[in-house]
C-alpha cells in the first residue's frame, strides 16, 4: 500500500486523494448527483439526525461484525453497491473492487453496465451479486440473468429506480455526455493527469462489455454503446416485469430502489427475498428523502417478510450502526469504495474496506454491543430539532 493511501484516515481523505488522481470529468461522474444534489447531500447529512445510545460495562473484547444477507455470510455488514463504468476510474476497475471486497469478507455487486463481462467477474473468487435492469429488450435482461447464473453469481439485484435516466448536471458541465462534449478546460484536465491518461491510453479500449456483442461493427466506440444502453431503460416496466425476472432467476433477488412501505410490499408480492432502500445515491430523483429517513417505516411494513438493505450516503462506520439499529441487515456503499478505487486502484478499495470495517468495530465497542444482532432500535434515537423560541 502506498504511503498516500496509508495516510488516509477516513473516506473523506480517500475522496480528496481520488479527486487529485482523477481528471475532473471522471471525479464528478462519481461524486455528482441529480439536479441540485439535495438528495445526494441529505443522504449523508441525515445520519446526523440519529443519535447512538451507548451502554457501558459490557464485555466487548470479542466484537463480531458478521451478518447474513441473501443466504450469504458476510464478515462485516457492508456490500459493494452496483456501479457502472469502473474502468474509467482506474485500470483495476470492477475486477479490483471484486477482489478487494472478497478479501475483506464481503460481497461485490457487478453492474450490468460494467467495463468487463459477467464471466470476467464470475471468475474472481468469492460470492458476487449481479445487477440488472428490466431493459426494453427483455431478451437482453434474460440473457444477463442466464449468464449470471452460469457464471456462479449468488444473487440477483434488480434496479427499479431508472424508468428514465436522472439529470446529472455536473456531467453536462464537464462534458461527460453522449456524445462527449469535453470543454477546453476538461481536455486540459486530462492533460494535467498524465498518469491517469497514460494508463487509459495504454490499456484495452473501454466498452460496456456485456452489450458489446449487440452493437453493430464499426459503431463500437464507447459513446455509441452508452447511447445504445441509455435507450434500453424502459419507462413502461412494472411489478409484473419484476415478478417475471425474479421467476427467471430462480434464486435470491433483491429489488433496489424501494423508498416506501407500499413498494416494499409490492416487492414482497413479486417474490423478492430482499429490498434495497435506495434513491440511487441521489443520482435519480432529486428531492427524494434521505434513505435513512425512509428505513424504519419500510422495515416496520415488511421486515418480517423480507431482508432490508440500506443504501446511500454511507461514509462512516457509525452510519452503518445507525442503519442496523433501524432494522437493516446490511448496507450497500457505492462512492465509499469508488473513492478508494480512484485514489489507488484495488489497494485503495482495500483501504476503504479496512477504514469502514475498523470504524464499525470501534463504534460497536463504544456502543456496548458485541454482535450485529444486538444493534437494536433502542440503540438509536431521533434527535428532535430544538423547538423554536
Ligand atoms: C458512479 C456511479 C455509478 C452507478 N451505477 C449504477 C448502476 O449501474 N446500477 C445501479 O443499480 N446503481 C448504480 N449506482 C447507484 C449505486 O448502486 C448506489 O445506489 C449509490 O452509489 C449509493 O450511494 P453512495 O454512493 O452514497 O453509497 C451508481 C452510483 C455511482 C456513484
Amino acid at each position: 500500500m502506498t504511503r498516500a493511501l496509508e495516510a488516509c484516515r477516513n473516506i473523506a481523505d480517500l475522496r480528496a486523494l481520488a479527486r487529485r488522481r482523477m481528471p475532473a470529468p471522471i471525479f464528478h461522474y462519481v461524486d455528482g448527483g441529480a439536479e441540485d444534489e439535495v438528495t445526494l447531500r441529505r443522504n449523508t447529512q441525515a445520519f446526523e439526525d440519529y443519535e447512538l445510545e451507548p451502554e457501558y460495562a459490557v464485555d466487548v473484547s470479542a466484537i463480531d461484525t458478521s451478518t447474513t444477507i441473501l443466504g450469504q455470510q458476510l464478515d462485516w455488514p457492508v456490500v459493494a453497491a452496483p456501479t457502472g463504468l469502473l474502468g474509467l476510474l482506474h485500470r483495476d476497475g470492477e475486477i479490483g473492487v471484486a477482489r478487494a471486497l472478497a478479501r475483506s469478507g464481503s460481497v461485490f455487486t457487478q453492474s450490468c453496465m460494467s467495463n468487463v463481462t459477467i464471466e470476467d467477474v464470475g471468475a474472481v473468487p468469492g460470492a458476487k451479486m449481479l445487477q440488472a435492469y428490466t431493459f426494453r429488450d427483455r431478451g437482453l435482461t434474460r440473457e444477463f440473468i442466464a449468464r449470471g447464473r452460469e457464471a456462479g453469481f449468488v444473487a440477483l439485484c434488480l434496479t427499479f429506480d431508472v424508468p428514465v435516466p436522472g439529470m446529472r448536471e455536473r456531467d453536462l458541465l464537464y462534458g461527460l455526455t453522449v456524445p462527449p462534449r469535453l470543454s477546453i478546460g476538461s481536455l486540459l484536465d486530462f492533460a494535467l493527469h498524465p498518469r491517469w491518461s497514460l494508463r487509459y491510453l495504454s490499456g484495452p479500449p473501454l466498452r460496456i462489455a456485456n452489450v458489446a456483442h449487440r452493437i453493430a461493427e464499426g459503431t463500437s466506440d464507447l459513446s455509441s454503446i452508452i447511447q445504445f444502453v441509455t435507450n434500453q431503460y424502459d419507462p413502461s416496466a412494472t411489478w409484473d416485469d419484476a415478478a417475471e425476472m425474479i421467476g427467471y432467476w430462480d434464486g435470491p433477488v433483491a429489488i433496489k430502489g424501494v423508498m416506501t412501505p407500499g413498494d416494499a410490499k409490492r416487492a414482497a408480492a413479486a417474490g423478492a427475498s430482499a429490498i434495497v432502500v435506495s434513491n440511487h445515491g441521489g443520482r435519480q430523483l432529486d428531492g427524494a428523502a434521505a434513505t435513512i429517513d425512509r428505513l424504519a417505516p419500510v422495515v416496520d411494513a415488511v421486515g418480517g417478510d423480507l431482508e432490508v438493505i440500506l443504501d446511500g450516503g454511507i461514509r462512516r462506520g457509525s452510519h452503518v450502526i445507525k442503519a442496523l439499529a433501524l432494522g437493516a441487515r446490511a448496507c450497500m456503499a457505492g462512492r465509499a469504495f469508488l473513492y478508494g478505487l480512484g485514489a489507488g486502484g484495488e489497494a485503495g478499495v482495500d483501504r476503504a474496506c479496512t477504514i469502514l470495517h475498523q470504524q464499525i468495530r470501534r463504534s460497536m465497542a463504544l456502543s456496548g454491543v458485541v454482535r450485529t444482532a444486538d444493534i437494536t432500535r433502542e440503540r438509536v434515537s431521533w434527535r428532535r430539532p430544538a423547538r423554536p423560541v
